[in-house]
């Protein structure tokens, strides 16, 4: 059975050698960006092509605003500054996330709270998130309070997992009802919409990775987007050490950052981002592919949610048991095809196992269940 999977992979990408499970492709402007960016000597944090990878994020998302980080967990621990989250405040999230999202929420020294996964989507489940808050919160001056410990729920983070986009929609609007402010953790889903809508455009911010992993990468980067001018400016402000715009005068007003994407990076993630339907399209034509193929082995493929376009960032399939996982996770890896679990569920960790959550019967379930196979731009095929 796994020896066919494995045959079926070899075909996919045309190559008996060692097949990653996303590598990143170079094919475009890419060099001459970077020898440009190398002969102007602005490699650093001023440069044409920050600037232009902003305006172009602000284009393909559709968002009024794009702040370009230098990568995707500054961007999202930017976003939760903007978002007015403060020491000892609970943030709302998955606990099958990749850790970043935990660790941004730690870094201003707020708690996560777990609530539970949607089986479909992978992400956070509206009607979990909608339960928790009417059961376990309550309003006080337009702020929401957990009943128990009297901390304040500052905001929430949902993530669109492998690029499939969570019913953002609903969530949006749970947020609003009990005055949460929604952070979308976007980092695996540039390329993909909810409803025609870019993910990252529901929330107040939502925040993107260009990883070396990701569907495109300028090597470290990250981008936040936002609909809102006071934050989109702050945000610049602030991802920048706070310094006062001035000919020669090194004035700061605040404590900042020095979050801002290099000119280098984004000279690379430019020559990225021109290519990036191509990429998405490739990927796609790879999961419909699986899609197809698994239809009939007793193995479930995970499909964009209904209403979404994804970017198919990581294919994902669910195997009956956590043995049947653990036996195609081996085998696949052993034949030279990489493969690999869920991140181990954030309130399993010990740095988070006492934070608050509701029941996570839906993220076990995923994680004993799920693998990722390989699903990176098939250069081959598009030859
Ligand atoms: C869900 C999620 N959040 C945040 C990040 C952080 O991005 P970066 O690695 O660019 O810091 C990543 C990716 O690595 C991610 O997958």
């Amino acid at each position: 059975m796994y020896n066919d999977l494995v045959k079926f992979i070899r075909e996919q990408f045309q190559t008996q050698d060692f097949i990653p499970l996303h590598a990143p492709v170079f094919a475009g402007n890419e060099h001459k960006y970077v020898a440009e960016t190398i002969e102007s000597t602005f490699v650093s944090s001023v440069g044409k092509f920050v600037d232009s990878f902003e305006e172009g994020i602000r284009k393909y998302t559709g968002a009024k605003y794009a702040v370009a980080c230098v990568n995707g967990t500054a961007a999202l621990h930017m976003a939760l500054i903007l978002a007015g989250v403060k020491k000892d405040d609970l943030v709302i999230t998955q606990s099958l996330s990749f850790i970043a999202t935990c660790n941004a929420i730690s870094y201003l020294y707020a708690k996560p709270l777990f609530i539970d996964v949607d089986k479909k989507t992978l992400g956070l489940s509206g009607s979990a998130l909608e339960d928790f808050l009417k059961n376990h919160t309550v309003q006080k001056k337009a702020e929401c309070f957990h009943k128990l410990t009297g901390q304040r729920i500052k905001a929430c983070v949902p993530m669109h997992t492998f690029g499939h986009p969570v019913e953002i929609d609903t969530i949006a609007e749970i947020c609003h009802k009990y005055n949460v402010i929604l952070v979308e953790d976007a980092a695996e889903s540039i390329g993909s919409t909810y409803k025609g809508v870019h993910t990252g455009n529901y929330g107040s911010l939502g925040a993107f990775s260009f990883n070396g992993n990701k569907t495109i990468t300028c090597g470290g980067g990250g981008v936040i987007i936002t609909n809102d001018e006071k934050l989109g400016k702050l945000g610049k402000h602030l991802t920048t050490q706070a310094k006062v715009p001035h000919r020669w005068e090194f004035v700061h007003d605040q404590i900042g950052y020095n979050y801002r994407m290099p000119n280098i990076n984004a000279a690379l993630a430019c020559a990225q981002l021109e290519q990036i339907e191509k990429f998405i399209e490739n990927k796609r034509e790879l999961a419909k592919s699986y899609e197809e193929y698994f239809v009939d082995k007793n193995i479930q493929f995970v499909k964009e949610p209904s209403q979404s376009r994804s970017n198919y960032w990581l294919n994902a399939i669910l195997l009956n048991s956590l043995e049947e996982r653990n036996e195609a996770l081996t085998l696949l890896n052993d034949a030279g095809i990489m493969s690999r679990p869920c991140w181990q569920l954030m309130h399993r960790l010990y740095m988070f196992h006492d934070c608050i959550k509701d029941e996570q019967s839906n993220a076990e379930w995923i994680y004993d269940r799920l693998l990722n196979i390989p699903s990176s731009y098939r250069v081959k095929i598009n030859a």
